[in-house]
């Protein structure tokens, strides 16, 4: 059987990469994943500056390419088709990969494959776990927060989204009212360990209502009003932190639960239903650990994708690829990024929406 080898590369938000993935036999192999974080460059804004961010992937796109190729140990002679994460995101960024895969494809006449960031972060799972269709996939990342049911490839219907904040943007505001550093959420991580969860009550928005939708403004709210009622000494951050987290535990684990009776419902089969937890967010160890106490209710079983592949990395673009390689859903060179680019197209625009009845 012939091997499929895809360049994946990403730029949509904070993390230059580019990885060399390879399907062979069946088997997925990563042959490189090369990472490089801006972390340096907005840490002292609290959050991402896109023109910074568009520079800074321009600045290393070239050499991260090479040092992918010559990691993978092949030759652009061995590469199948380039495929590059073209949205959502930030446009600069977006514009960045895009153009490098563009021009690598023309010059090596190898097909260019425009990647949905979501998909990425949907199929990651698959880069080190054999996992089939269907599944039930929880989003957790720096822009979005959604439950989408993953019939086959390509097949996506999100049941449930945030109506304000994504996930990592609360972990992110939070942080940055505590005064922690940035990306917030592994910040946030590890001053709960050392914190008392019990010592502020917040509010979990929409929890009573029995949908899969998350509202996390009110949260945040919540926090600054607590914040500016008290001395932002290090007991305290680590107190509300480990009380944020525990809530924002709550929320999932109310929310993940309706998740699977709606996807059961969905189901002709009465089999056990797979969730996959993808992107930053589902990084966090104690949200792992608060949703698999589901599995001892329900016939469910969760799945994690590595922290490195929680996280935006070009594997994850890269095997997107080759499912699209292996349906040749090839992309014209003049495709455009879109900044807003939702998995489910029927899906309604639900920010600022109230939940109920959706
Ligand atoms: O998927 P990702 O790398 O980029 C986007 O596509 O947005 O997710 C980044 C988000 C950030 O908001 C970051 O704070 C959050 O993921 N994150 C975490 C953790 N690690 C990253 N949130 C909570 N706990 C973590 N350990
Ligand atoms: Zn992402």
């Amino acid at each position: 059987m012939k091997k499929i080898r895809i360049l994946g590369i990403e730029s949509s938000c904070d993390e230059t990469s580019v990885s060399v993935v390879e399907k062979a036999n069946g088997q997925i192999n990563i042959l490189s994943n090369i990472v490089k974080s801006q972390l340096d460059i907005h840490q002292d804004f609290g959050g991402v500056v896109p023109e910074l961010a568009a520079r800074a992937h321009s600045d290393v796109i070239d050499k991260l390419i090479k040092m992918a190729m010559d990691k993978s140990r092949l030759s652009f002679r061995d590469i199948d088709a380039i495929a590059s994460t073209a949205g959502p995101g930030l446009m600069g960024g977006l514009l960045v990969g895009v153009v490098a895969a563009k021009t690598l494809s023309s010059a090596l006449k190898k097909p260019f494959i425009a990647v949905n960031h979501l998909e990425g972060h949907a199929l990651s799972i698959r880069l080190e776990t054999d996992i089939d269709f269907p599944y039930l996939l929880l989003l957790v990342s720096g822009g979005h927060t959604e439950f989408t049911m993953i019939n086959k490839f390509n097949s996506y219907k999100r049941i449930g989204t945030t109506i304000d904040d994504a996930l990592g943007e609360a972990f992110d505001k939070t942080a940055r009212l505590l005064k922690l550093g940035y990306p917030g959420g592994p910040e946030i991580e590890k001053y709960a360990l050392k914190g008392n969860e019990l010592r502020f009550k917040l509010p979990r928005p929409l929890i009573h209502e029995k949908n899969c939708h998350f509202s996390f403004a009110g949260l945040k709210s919540a926090v600054a009003t607590v914040v500016a009622q008290h001395k932002c000494t290090e007991k305290f951050k680590k107190d509300m932190a480990a009380s944020f987290q525990k809530t924002i535990n709550e929320i999932l684990y109310t929310k993940t639960s309706y998740a699977i009776d709606m996807f059961q419902a969905h189901q002709r089969k009465n089999r056990t239903v797979k969730i996959v937890v993808a992107g930053g967010v589902a990084a966090n160890k104690s949200l792992r650990k608060s949703l698999e106490k589901i599995e001892k209710e329900r016939d469910c079983e969760f799945l994690f994708p590595s922290i490195k592949y929680c996280t935006d990395n070009g594997a994850m673009i890269a095997l997107a690829g080759i499912e699209r390689f292996e349906r040749k859903l090839f992309n014209k060179l003049n495709f455009k990024p879109k900044p807003r680019w939702p998995l489910d197209k029927k899906a309604i625009f639900m920010k600022g929406k109230r939940a109920v009845g959706h």
